[in-house]
């Protein structure tokens, strides 16, 4: 039998997560128990979500228990099986873990997908996973653009981000894009066709509303947010009346050891008439394959595009994660564990 290496929370992250938080074991694989399978992971989606997850507090899942592996979606083929529904070689999506092989039973998240007919199995973690479906969803089904409205969009150039700005603009909307620096500010431009780019990087927020006023002088109609803090109050700076604000995400407040930052402009909604919206993409598992079909034609037709940013082995499992809070990724961050 094969060993299976793991990548295990080990303490609670302060702030940063740091190497020592985590640690790294090998264990023999496990046999299945009746009705379950062993899945042999290809791909691990790394996710600024797990850092959430890391901490013991309240949210839309239990914490990851000390001493477990760190929770992830995955996708690899089933290695051995005691279900008659799955068969080894299948190939699998679903909720496990950080680690070479997943023991994993059908329910939940868990499903067999066709891989057969993408580029590559890993866009069940990008294009067609929760975050291409994030960006559909979140701006199509909370936001509800319509065209000659103006969207600006925090993590611009991230994974969900680049999806966003894209779908915007195939929806007739005018795009306005923040990211960290003038290379990825250029690729919200060149690749994701975001008329106006805005590097946040060293400026204060009143700098940040003065670049988003420039940009946007009728204000903005949607926000779809992912990063929080002062790119948030920024844009709440913005608002066109009755806009709506999508919050996917407060990046920039997952290593706050010192309490959250938080919005300070909420009173522009008032001002505004304006609405926030929370949104968690589990809650549209059961209209994913809408939602993929989709994603996967504009690809086709090449209106779509998607990005991956790939680090193989999990020995890189930590610095690869910390990518996502130094803004090192470039796409979709995805570790690879087999060829
Ligand atoms: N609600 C949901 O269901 C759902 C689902 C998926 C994702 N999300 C959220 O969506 C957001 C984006 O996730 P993703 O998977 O697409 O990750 P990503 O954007 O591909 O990667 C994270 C990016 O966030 C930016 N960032 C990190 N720390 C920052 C900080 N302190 N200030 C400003 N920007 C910072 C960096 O870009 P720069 O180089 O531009 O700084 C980094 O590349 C996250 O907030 C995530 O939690 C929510």
């Amino acid at each position: 039998m094969p060993n299976n290496r793991r990548f295990l929370l080990v303490k609670r992250p302060n702030g940063d997560p740091r190497p020592d938080d985590f640690q790294l074991v090998s264990t023999p694989v496990p046999e299945p128990a009746a009705g379950s399978f062993i899945i042999r992971n290809h791909f691990v989606s790394l996710d600024p979500a797990q850092r959430g997850w890391m901490d013991d507090a309240p949210s839309y899942m239990p914490p990851i228990n000390l001493g477990d592996a760190v929770r992830a979606t995955t996708v690899g083929r089933v290695h051995s099986s005691a279900n008659p529904d799955y068969a080894p070689g299948d190939w699998v999506l679903g909720l496990n873990a950080i680690e070479e092989y997943s023991v994993a039973a059908p329910g939940g998240f868990t499903s067999k997908i066709d891989v057969s007919r993408m580029p590559s199995p890993s866009y069940c973690l990008s294009a067609m996973g929760a975050v291409g479906l994030t960006g559909y969803f979140g701006l199509l089904d909370t936001a509800k653009p319509e065209a000659g409205e103006t969207v600006l969009v925090s993590g611009a150039a991230g994974a969900v981000g680049s999806v966003v700005g894209q779908i915007a603009k195939i929806k007739g909307c005018r795009t306005i894009g923040i990211a960290g620096g003038p290379a990825k500010c250029k690729r919200l431009i060149d690749d994701y066709h975001y008329d106006a780019a805005i590097d946040y990087r060293g400026k204060s927020m009143q700098a940040l509303a003065a670049e988003i006023a420039k940009a946007a002088p009728g204000g903005v109609n949607i926000i779809f947010e992912n990063v929080g803090g002062d790119i948030l109050d920024a844009g709440l700076m913005n608002l066109a009346p009755r806009a709506r604000i999508v919050l996917c995400g407060l990046i920039s407040e997952y290593n706050s050891a010192d309490g959250k930052i938080g919005a300070r402009n909420l009173w522009q909604l008032l001002v505004k008439r304006a609405t926030m919206h929370g949104f968690l993409i589990a809650d549209y598992v059961p209209r994913f394959a809408e939602g993929g079909t989709q994603i996967a034609k504009w690809i086709s037709e090449g209106k779509l595009r998607i990005d991956e940013h790939i680090i193989a082995g999990i020995e890189n499992a930590y610095p690869a994660f910390m990518l996502l809070f130094s803004g090192g990724n470039e796409g979709k961050l995805v570790l690879k564990l087999i060829d």
